[in-house]
């Protein structure tokens, strides 16, 4: 079998780049290991940037995200006892909206469904080959039978466990990592929004986040141990805890309701400098992580298969290089600067075991700072919205 683009994983990296390939007449296969009900299922997180909202929209993808999806215009800090709101809208022209991750990859895989795409899902044994030369290949196994195919690029949409960043030899490879001594126990419940808007907590338990899904399921997290266990975890002993974290600040209360999905994530930073070896390139988590509490994780995604579409654009239709040459250099301006931001919330929001009183009024002055400043509101606004600076330009 041969494509022009051979995409390896089906999350929204690898759905969408297939999808916008398509639309440029771009030939593609994506080759995924799990099940299709398996991917449109996987609960993640779930904010959109206006950025990602107008591409998905421009690609005719985001009509259930317009019509389902949320909108939202800013979001609270609540800390000390305080709720303030971080004015988005106000501050930057520009909204967000929250609608999960899953929803995004099911319209996807519809759209590639509809318009006849290469989809093989349930494939193992992948395997990469000849990245250094321009005839890259992916060797995998697909209901029994063994194939190879050939391709021009080989783009890896793995995630961060894939074959993809592996396939790159460790010595050329520059890493970078921080791994968080907590998690994030993550709850879905059937009720109504607690909240219009997201809100997250500081409090001397931990952090707490309130948001949503729909009118009538709510998605909320609270700080946790990330080797502690689901099964630890009653209905009542969560509910105790995320009440006690958020409802002490200006007579907010959340509102309870019957608790069907519980999981625990662990809070890592990781990004790979190099995301282009040969004929591969990297794409979303297989070449970085970002904590959850900046919400950029799937927009990063995005912005990567955005920078990438146009560089495989100017390949195939110019016969131009200089845009896949610039790459790692042009996705990572944004890149950091939202590993910069993630890491930021992370350490203003989250109880840090073992720090001292002074640490702790550190945050405390940090959040006074952004929810009294213009100025230092405009910038964490402009981070989340995903307008700031280097995060414009690529
Ligand atoms: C979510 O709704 O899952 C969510 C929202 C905001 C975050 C992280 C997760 O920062």
């Amino acid at each position: 079998m041969r494509t022009q683009v051979g995409i390896v994983g089906a999350g929204p990296a690898g759905l969408l780049l297939s999808h916008l390939l398509h639309l440029r007449g771009i030939d593609s296969v994506v080759l995924e290991s799990r099940a299709r009900d398996q991917i449109e299922s996987t609960i993640r997180a779930g904010v959109l940037e206006q950025g990602t909202m107008d591409l998905l929209t421009d690609a005719g993808v985001g009509a259930r995200m317009k019509a389902e999806g949320a909108l939202h215009h800013g979001f609270e800090l609540a800390f000390e006892g305080k709720r303030r709101r971080i004015d988005l809208t106000g501050l930057t022209g520009h909204s967000i909206t929250v609608y999960a991750q899953h929803e995004v990859i099911k319209d996807l895989v519809a759209a590639r469904v509809a318009d006849g795409g290469k989809l093989r899902f349930g494939v193992s044994q992948t395997s990469i080959h000849d990245i250094e030369t321009d005839k890259p290949s992916i060797r995998y196994h697909h209901e029994g039978e063994a194939y190879e195919l050939q391709c021009d690029f080989v783009i890896g949409c793995d995630g961060s466990q894939g074959v993809s960043r592996a396939s790159i030899p460790p010595a050329l490879r520059r890493d970078f990592e921080r791994v968080y001594p907590f998690g994030w126990f993550g709850i879905l419940c059937e009720g109504p929004p607690s909240s219009d808007e997201l809100i997250y907590a500081r409090h001397e338990r931990g952090f707490a986040l309130v948001s949503t899904r729909s009118p009538n399921v709510q998605r909320m997290y609270f700080q946790c141990d990330p080797k502690d266990s689901v099964e630890n975890w009653s209905d009542d002993r969560i509910w105790a805890e995320l009440h006690a974290r958020v409802d002490s600040h200006d007579g907010q209360k959340i509102i309870d309701g019957k608790i069907f999905q519980k999981n625990i994530v662990g809070m890592r930073s990781f990004v790979s400098n190099t995301m282009q070896h040969g004929r591969l390139f990297l794409a979303g988590d297989a070449a970085h992580i970002v904590p959850p509490t900046g919400a950029k994780g799937m927009n990063l995604a995005v912005a990567d298969v955005r920078v990438l579409t146009e560089a495989l654009n100017a390949f195939y239709v110019e016969n131009r290089t200089d845009l896949l040459d610039g790459y790692s250099a042009t996705a990572l301006k944004r890149i950091w600067r939202a590993e910069h931001f993630s890491y930021w919330m992370t350490s203003m929001m989250h109880r840090i075991d073992g720090a001292s009183p002074f640490d702790q009024q550190l945050q405390v002055a940090e959040l006074e700072y952004v929810t009294t400043s213009r100025a230092a509101a405009t910038a964490m606004a402009e981070n989340y919205v995903g307008v700031a600076g280097a995060q414009a330009q690529a």
